[in-house]
Order: C-alpha cells, then sequence, then structure tokens
C-alpha cells in the first residue's frame, strides 16, 4: 500500500484514472512515516468482502473462454505474459491481481477500451503504458480476453457479458 502510494504502482496493482492524479498531485510527496501510517488505518478498516463459502463457483462458457484465450494471446500476453505473470517493473502481472479479480469491472472495461497511464514518480519516474483496444476490439471481444483474464491461472472471478460492456 505505500508502495502504491509513493510510486503509482507495486507487485499487486498499480493506480489509474483519478487515483492516478491523486497519488501525482499528492501521496507521493508525503513522508514514508505518513504513508505508514495511512495503510496501517486503511487495513483497520472493516473487510466487506463475503465469506468465500458464500460465493458458488462461477460457470464459464467454453467458447467464450476460447475466444478470450486468442484474443488475450494476440493482443496480451507480449505485455502481461503467456500465464498473466507480467514482468516486473513495467507489466502488471493479471494472475492474482486483485484489481482484475474485484467484483466490480468498470475499471477493466475502461483500462481495456482506453489504455491507462500510471503517474510519473520519483519512484516510477517512466511508468509504462497500457495503449487502448476500443478500436480493434468489440463488446464482444471485451467481454471474452476480460472473462478469460477472470478465470485463468488461478483467478476464479465471474465472467464478463457483452451487455455489461455495451452498458459503460
Ligand atoms: C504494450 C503493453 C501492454 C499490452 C499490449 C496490454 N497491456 Fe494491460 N497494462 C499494461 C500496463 C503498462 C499496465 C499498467 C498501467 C495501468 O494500469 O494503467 C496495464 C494494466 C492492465 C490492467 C489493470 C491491472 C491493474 O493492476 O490495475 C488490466 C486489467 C490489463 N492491463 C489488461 C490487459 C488486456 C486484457 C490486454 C489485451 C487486450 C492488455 N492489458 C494489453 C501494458 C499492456
Amino acid at each position: 500500500m505505500v508502495a502504491l502510494l509513493k510510486n503509482g504502482t507495486s507487485p499487486r496493482g498499480s493506480v489509474m484514472g483519478p487515483m492516478a492524479d491523486v497519488v501525482y498531485r499528492s501521496t507521493q510527496h508525503l513522508s514514508e512515516a505518513d504513508l505508514e501510517a495511512m495503510a496501517v488505518f486503511l487495513k483497520e478498516l472493516p473487510d466487506r468482502t463475503p465469506a468465500a463459502t458464500a460465493t458458488p463457483a462461477p460457470s464459464r462458457d467454453a467458447d467464450v473462454m476460447a475466444r478470450g484465450a486468442r484474443i488475450y494471446d494476440q493482443r496480451c500476453a507480449y505485455c502481461h505474459g503467456d500465464a498473466g505473470q507480467g514482468a516486473e517493473g513495467a507489466y502488471p502481472p493479471l494472475a492474482g491481481n486483485r484489481a482484475v479479480t474485484m467484483d466490480s469491472t468498470v475499471n477493466l472495461m475502461q483500462v481495456v477500451r482506453l489504455g491507462g497511464f500510471l503517474p510519473s514518480t520519483a519512484g516510477n519516474p517512466r511508468p509504462y503504458g497500457m495503449p487502448p483496444f476500443s478500436h480493434v476490439l468489440d463488446d464482444n471481444d471485451i467481454a471474452a480476453v476480460l472473462t478469460y483474464v477472470r478465470g485463468s491461472w488461478g483467478n476464479d472471478a465471474a465472467p464478463v457479458s457483452p451487455r455489461e460492456t455495451a452498458r459503460r
């Protein structure tokens, strides 16, 4: 959490959109002690994740997964890795990434459509960016590739429907 607020990126996630602004303008300038205090406070907030037993295992359509895998191999794997492992210091892993398996898929659809740009910080002065895909992938493609990413390499989050992507 301290690395995320200081550098805009950490091995387990990165900041984008309005949060990138917050890091750029504000939190990167805080002292280590203030960042640690903030992290301690945030960790003490109640966990709102429902108990694992309450969520049924999501079922995924084999055709959608195959289509998603094809798109992933063509368009995503050269940065995020064949097994979603990412590349340290450059591309975030998608396997085991909480941002990828969260219930809300709004950020995922945004990053695939519009691309993602991290803030430049002292700890990460030349961040790598992610290109936008809205001109090459339609709603069905985006739903398929996100369903694949959310359901591969140990990730086990619910599929994304094309209707969901069309609404955003
Ligand atoms: C040229 C390299 C590159 C390609 C190709 C690429 N990405 Fe990314 N991706 C990045 C970088 C760099 C970031 C971190 C920047 C950011 O989060 O804004 C990122 C961030 C992400 C995130 C957010 C992760 C997080 O921790 O918040 C997701 C999800 C994602 N990419 C999925 C994809 C998918 C799906 C594809 C293929 C359609 C793809 N990426 C193609 C470089 C790439």
